[in-house]
C-alpha cells in the first residue's frame, strides 16, 4: 500500500475547504463555486456531468485521522441531494485496488451501491486494476447488473475462459432532448504502472479506441474520454479525432486541481483518487469548441456533529454487512502469507530483536507503534467503530507487521508476536540478520518507509524530524 506522503497543494484556498469551515453548509456551497468560462450563447446545448474515478476499494475512510473524505455513504447522499442538479453520473473505474478475495467482495458491496435507483450511474470505466480481478470474477459480478454500463473503448475481449461474457463495451451514451453524451474509457492503453496482464484482451492504441468508440456519435454529441494513466500521457490526447469535449484523466492527481486544464483547447479535468471528492463539470460547445462552464470539486465530508448526518444510511447498512462478510469469509486468512518478504527472510519478532538492542526495544516499548494493534481491538469493541476491524485486511495491514507476506502476520492467535508495529515493520524480516548480524545487514530505513503508512489520508500532516523525535533509537 504505498502512495505519495501528502497531495499536491492547491496554491488558492479550496472552495471545498472553505465549505469545510461552515459544517452546516457543507454540501450547499460548492454550487456558488466560480464559473470558469462566460456562459455561452443560450441556443448551444449544455450538459452537466457528475464525474468519480479511482476509488480503489475505498467503500470508507480509514478513520485513523480526523476530518477524512470520501466514501460511498456520502457519496450516495450527496448525489441524492443533488439529483436533479446533474444529467450524467459517470464513474471512472479502478473501483478495486488489485485482485484479491477482499477486492472481489468490495466489488460486490460497490456494484450492488451503484444499481441503487435513487442515483443511476449512466457509466462506468474500467481501469487497470479493475483487470487485476479474475476476468471471469469481473464479468460474473457484472452480470447481476446489467443496467450498469461498463466502458473499456481499448479492450476487445478475444475466446478465452470468461471472456464471452466480458461486460465492458467500447461506449456508453446517454441522451435526454437535445443533450447526447458518449463516454469512451481507455482501461488500459496508456502505459501505467499498475497495469496487470490482460491476457484474454487485444489492446487497440488511443486512437484506434477512440475511433471505435465514437463510430456513429452523431456531431452534437458531446464526446467524453476516460483515460487511465498519468495526467502527462493523457495530454496528446487532445489531438485526437474527433476531438474529445472533455478528457478525465482518472487515477493520478490525488485532488482535483483547483481548476480545469485546457490541452489545445480540449479540457481536462482530474477526479482525485480513493473516492474522495466528486467532480461537478459543465460542458457547452460553441463553435465547435469545447467550453467548460462550470466547474467545481465537491469534498465528501462528513458532519462534525453526527456521524450520520450526511451519509446514506441504507449504504452504510450495506458497507457494514460487507465488513461482516469480510470476517465470515476469513479474508483475513486467506489474504495473509502470500508474497514473498522483500528481503528474502523470515519476520521473528520483537523479543528476538530486543534480546540484542534492548536500548531499542525500551524505545520501542513506549511507542504508540507497539500499541497500534490494541488500538484496533479497542476500535472493534468500542462503539468508535463497532466492526469487526481486527478482521478487516486494510486495516491490519499498517497495525501489524508483515501481513500478506510469508511468516508475516496472519491472526494474533497464530502470530502473537507480530501484533502492532514492530520492529520488522520497518526494517525488515530479521531472521538472517538475527543468525548473523555482522554479515547480513539490514540497512537504513528512510522516510518513505514512514509514508507508506503514515500517508496523507492517516497522517495529512505527517512530518519526519518531529515524529521520528517521538519514537527515536540507535546511534
Ligand atoms: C507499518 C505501518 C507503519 C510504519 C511503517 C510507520 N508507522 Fe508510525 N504509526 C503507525 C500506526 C498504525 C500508528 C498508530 C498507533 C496507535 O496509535 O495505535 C503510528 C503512530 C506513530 C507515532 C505516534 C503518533 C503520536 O502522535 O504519538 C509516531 C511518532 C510515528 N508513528 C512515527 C513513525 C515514523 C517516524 C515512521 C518511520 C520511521 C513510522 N512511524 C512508520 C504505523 C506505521
Ligand atoms: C495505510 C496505513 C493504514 C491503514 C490502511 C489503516 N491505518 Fe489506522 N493508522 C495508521 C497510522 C499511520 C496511524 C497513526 C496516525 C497518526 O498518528 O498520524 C493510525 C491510527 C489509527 C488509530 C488511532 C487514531 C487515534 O486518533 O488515536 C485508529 C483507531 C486506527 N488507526 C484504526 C484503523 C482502522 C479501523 C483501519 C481500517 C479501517 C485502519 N486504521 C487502517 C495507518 C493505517
Ligand atoms: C544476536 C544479536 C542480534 C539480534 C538477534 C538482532 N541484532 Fe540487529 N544487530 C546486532 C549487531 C551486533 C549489530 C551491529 C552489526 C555491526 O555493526 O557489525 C546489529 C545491527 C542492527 C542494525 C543496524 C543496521 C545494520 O544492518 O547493521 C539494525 C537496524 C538492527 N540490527 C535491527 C535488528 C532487528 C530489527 C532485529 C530483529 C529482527 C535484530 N536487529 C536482531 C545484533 C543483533
Ligand atoms: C517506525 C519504524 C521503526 C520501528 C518500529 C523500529 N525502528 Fe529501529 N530504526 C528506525 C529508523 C528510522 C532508524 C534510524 C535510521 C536507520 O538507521 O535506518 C532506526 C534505527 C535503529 C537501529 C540503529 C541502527 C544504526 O545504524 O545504528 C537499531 C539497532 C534499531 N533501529 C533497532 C530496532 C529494534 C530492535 C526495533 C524494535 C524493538 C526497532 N528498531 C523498531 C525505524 C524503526
Amino acid at each position: 500500500m504505498t502512495a505519495p506522503a501528502s497531495p499536491p497543494r492547491a496554491r488558492r484556498v479550496h472552495p471545498a475547504l472553505l465549505c469545510a469551515a461552515l459544517p452546516l453548509l457543507a454540501w450547499d456551497c460548492t454550487r456558488e463555486a466560480p464559473v470558469v468560462a462566460a456562459a455561452p450563447a443560450q441556443d448551444e446545448a449544455r450538459v452537466t456531468l457528475r464525474l468519480s474515478g479511482s476509488l480503489e476499494g475505498r467503500l470508507e475512510p480509514c478513520g485513523c485521522a480526523s476530518g477524512q473524505v470520501g466514501g460511498l455513504a456520502r457519496r450516495s447522499f450527496r448525489l441524492q441531494q443533488d439529483r436533479g442538479r446533474y444529467d450524467v453520473l459517470i464513474e471512472g473505474g479502478d473501483l478495486v485496488g488489485g485482485g484479491t478475495l477482499l477486492d472481489e467482495l468490495k466489488l460486490m458491496t460497490m456494484l450492488a451501491v451503484f444499481d441503487d435507483k435513487r442515483a443511476p450511474y449512466d457509466a462506468l470505466g474500467v481501469g487497470p486494476r479493475d483487470l487485476q480481478l479474475d476476468t471471469g470474477v469481473f464479468a460474473d459480478l457484472a452480470a447481476g447488473y446489467p443496467q450498469l454500463r461498463f466502458v473499456a473503448s481499448d479492450l476487445v475481449a478475444v475466446a478465452g475462459p470468461g471472456t464471452r461474457e466480458w461486460p465492458a463495451l467500447p461506449f456508453a451514451e446517454w441522451s435526454a432532448g437535445d443533450k447526447t453524451v458518449r463516454v469512451a474509457c481507455l482501461a488500459r492503453a496508456l502505459p501505467t504502472a499498475r497495469a496487470a496482464d490482460a491476457p484474454h484482451f487485444e489492446l487497440l492504441e488511443p486512437a484506434a479506441a477512440w475511433q471505435r468508440a465514437m463510430d456513429g456519435a452523431a456531431p452534437t454529441t458531446f464526446r467524453v474520454l476516460l483515460a487511465h494513466g498519468a495526467a502527462d500521457l493523457a495530454r496528446p490526447l487532445a489531438r485526437l479525432a474527433p476531438l474529445p469535449d472533455l478528457i478525465v484523466a482518472v487515477g493520478d492527481a490525488v485532488e482535483p486541481p483547483h481548476d480545469p486544464e485546457f490541452v489545445d483547447g480540449v479540457p481536462l479535468v482530474q477526479p482525485g483518487v480513493r473516492g474522495r471528492y466528486l467532480l461537478d463539470v459543465t460542458l457547452a460547445r460553441r463553435d465547435g469548441k469545447p467550453q467548460i462552464v462550470r466547474y467545481a470539486p465537491i469534498a465528501l465530508e462528513g458532519s462534525r456533529t453526527s456521524k450520520t448526518a450526511l451519509a446514506d444510511q441504507d449504504v452504510a447498512a450495506q458497507i457494514l454487512a460487507h465488513r461482516h462478510e469480510v470476517k465470515s469469509e476469513d479474508a483475513r486468512g486467506k489474504l495473509a502469507n502470500r508474497l514473498p518478504t522483500a528481503n528474502g527472510a523470515e519476520y521473528v519478532g520483537d523479543a528476538k530483536c530486543v534480546s540484542c538492542h534492548y536500548a531499542a526495544g525500551k524505545a520501542h516499548e513506549a511507542s504508540k507503534h507497539a500499541l497500534a494493534w490494541r488500538t484496533l481491538e479497542a476500535a472493534e469493541a468500542t462503539g468508535r467503530y463497532a466492526w469487526p476491524v481486527t478482521w478487516y485486511p486494510d486495516c491490519i495491514a499498517c497495525h501489524t507487521v508483515g501481513y500478506g507476506e510469508r511468516s508475516g502476520f496472519s491472526s494474533p492467535e497464530a502470530t502473537p508476536d507480530l501484533r502492532g508495529v514492530g520492529c520488522e515493520a520497518c526494517h525488515g524480516a530479521g531472521s538472517r540478520h538475527s543468525a548473523d548480524p555482522p554479515a547480513i545487514r539490514l540497512g537504513k530505513v528512510g522516510s518513505l518507509r514512514c509514508t507508506q503508512c503514515h500517508d496523507y489520508e492517516q497522517s495529512p500532516d505527517f512530518d519526519w524530524n518531529a515524529r521520528w523525535k517521538l519514537i527515536e533509537h540507535g546511534k
